[in-house]
């Protein structure tokens, strides 16, 4: 039973940081360190696509230097980024400044064509927004089944999702990837984002491996 598309919700940062007596801001670069490692061990463990939770739109709520310091370190991904991920963003990208979201824009359109795993980030993103948003789509189509919902969702061109883990000791989804998660089998790991090594992933692809999926079969 092979893995094709795992989601991790990044959480834990900020406590990584306080734990080591650095800035909530150094938090997120130690977290973008983190999914580096993490989405690297999973292109080689056959994985094709990796969700990761990065922004959500509830987290607009936060302290602007933070809300400043989280959009710096995804900018700076953007227009660095130069590996072979097919890298995809998914969420409302509207109401963001203009030189992140032409970040966004120029990284899809630059990796467009990679041949790598697809890395697709979850950004000013909601779960119940995706939904009511392919709602609509779906309405103005005339269309209600799920094959055609689906192709509304952020998450359309990607496989069904297998796996979600989230990091940092909550046991909750806070508002990521609702739809796709029906038959998703959860993970929750004590260990804070920032410290997930390529071993964490091996270990979670074994534990994968042990669940038995029935699909209410
Ligand atoms: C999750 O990490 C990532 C974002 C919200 C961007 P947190 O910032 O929530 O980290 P904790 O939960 O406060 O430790
Ligand atoms: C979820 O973490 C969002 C991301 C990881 C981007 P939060 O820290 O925002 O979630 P809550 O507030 O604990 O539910
Ligand atoms: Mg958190």
């Amino acid at each position: 039973m092979s893995v094709k598309h795992i989601g991790f919700i990044m959480d834990g940062n900020g406590r990584w940081a306080q734990a080591h007596g650095l800035s909530r801001a150094e938090g997120y670069a130690y977290g973008l360190m983190a999914l580096r490692k993490v989405a690297k061990r999973c292109e080689e463990r056959g994985v094709e696509a990796v969700s990761v939770y990065a922004f959500s739109t509830e987290n607009i709520e936060r302290p602007s230097e933070e809300i400043n310091a989280i959009f710096e370190v995804v900018k700076k991904f953007n227009l660095t980024y130069d590996g072979k991920f097919k890298i995809c963003y998914m969420g409302d990208f509207s109401t963001l400044p203009d030189k992140l979201a032409d970040s966004i824009e120029s990284v899809e359109e630059r990796t467009a064509d990679n041949e790598g795993m697809t890395l697709n980030i979850a950004f000013n993103y909601g779960g119940r927004a995706d939904i009511l948003h392919a709602a609509k789509i779906a309405y103005d189509h005339g269309e209600f089944v799920e094959d055609t919902f689906e192709k509304h969702l952020g998450s359309s061109r990607l496989p069904d999702l297998d796996m979600i883990v989230r990091t940092g000791g909550e046991m909750r989804l806070s508002n990521f990837m609702l739809y796709e998660a029906a038959y998703a089998e959860l993970f929750f790991l004590e260990k804070l984002w920032p410290d997930m090594q390529e071993s964490d992933v091996d270990e979670l692809l074994d534990a994968f491996e042990k669940r038995t999926r029935k699909f209410g079969k």
